[in-house]
């Protein structure tokens, strides 16, 4: 079974002892719950380095004073069972006041990126992210950190944090593991009723529906979000948004221009279930099934 490290001092120390006898780190930042997606961030950064730490650590500042922070799911023994199995050599989940001690007061902003997609729906999430991840990487110093596309906005968002602050840190993006049915994995999943559960495939419907028309060469922006938001429409209770976008900037694209390349994004909620998916267009692998 792994090590479960509580405090900042240990993980230091112990990724620190790992790098002194030449073993290169993984890091794979987590809020628990852990599911197959995150266990193939852990495999991932296993097949580039010599030992990985999953941290757990459920960041009460990125959760906005509506969202689901308290009712969170938490499993701190199951999760460490998994990352076990997945190959994981030390979990890191330390108390909120060790991350957060009495009279801390620093944040971390990444500019610009954070003004699209989710931004303006969670004023304040990213924000939360990029200062806890800041922390984390503080904490266990120079390695790989393996982060899930599936928030293509958190990935960025990070990878610029660490460039733009010479971090000391280099970030792997993972594809996005989703159901064989296409739902994207996510902890949040556990909130959906069984009927739920079927609206929810609305999200990856709506974005396999505009791949397969980019893939059979349609380019035209309004027409492939059109596709893409009709579906969703059929399922969501409610949309934050569908939007294309640049793929690195985040900045959407009219509808009347014609694409090679773009984020297709989209939030919405399910019941009370708020969910998020992506597809890059002219990146990812359009599925084989067409029943996807
Ligand atoms: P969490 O939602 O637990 O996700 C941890 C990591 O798993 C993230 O990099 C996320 O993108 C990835 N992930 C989740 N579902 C995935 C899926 N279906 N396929 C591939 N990767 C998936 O993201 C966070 O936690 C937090 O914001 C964190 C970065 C830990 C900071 O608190």
């Amino acid at each position: 079974m792994v090590n479960v490290l509580q405090t900042p001092e240990d993980a230091t120390r112990a990724a620190n002892s790992i790098r002194a006898a030449g073993s290169r780190m993984g890091f794979v930042p987590t809020m628990g719950a852990l599911h197959e997606g995150h266990l193939a961030l852990v495999r991932k950064a296993r097949e580039s380095t010599d030992h990985v730490m999953v941290s757990i650590f459920v960041n009460p500042t990125q959760f906005g004073p509506n969202e689901d922070f308290a009712r969170y799911p938490r499993d701190l023994d199951g999760d460490v069972k998994k990352v076990t199995g997945a190959g994981a050599t030390m979990v890191f989940a330390p108390e909120t006041n060790a991350m957060y001690p009495d009279g801390e007061s620093t944040r971390v902003r990444v500019g610009g990126l954070d003004e699209h997609l989710c931004g303006p729906f969670r004023p304040g999430h990213f924000e939360g992210v990029a200062t806890v991840v800041a922390k984390l990487f503080a904490i266990v110093g120079p390695c790989v950190a393996v982060f899930g596309r599936k928030d293509y906005q958190q990935l960025a968002i990070l990878r610029r944090m660490v460039k733009d602050l010479f971090l000391p840190v280099e970030i792997v993006g993972h594809p996005i593991v989703r159901e064989r049915d296409g739902l994207a994995l996510s902890s949040r999943n556990a909130y959906l009723s069984a009927e739920e559960r079927m609206r929810a495939l609305s999200l990856s419907r709506g974005l396999f529906a505009a791949a397969r028309s980019f893939a059979a060469g349609q380019r035209r922006a309004g027409h492939l979000l059109g596709l893409c938001k009709s579906d969703v429409a059929r399922g969501a209770d409610t949309i934050d948004y569908v939007t294309l976008a640049d793929a690195d900037s985040l900045v959407p694209i009219e509808d009347d221009q014609t694409i090679d390349r773009g984020v297709l994004a989209i939030a919405a909620r399910i019941g009370k279930t708020r969910l998020i998916d992506n597809f890059v267009l002219g990146e990812d692998p359009v599925p084989s099934s067409p029943t996807l």
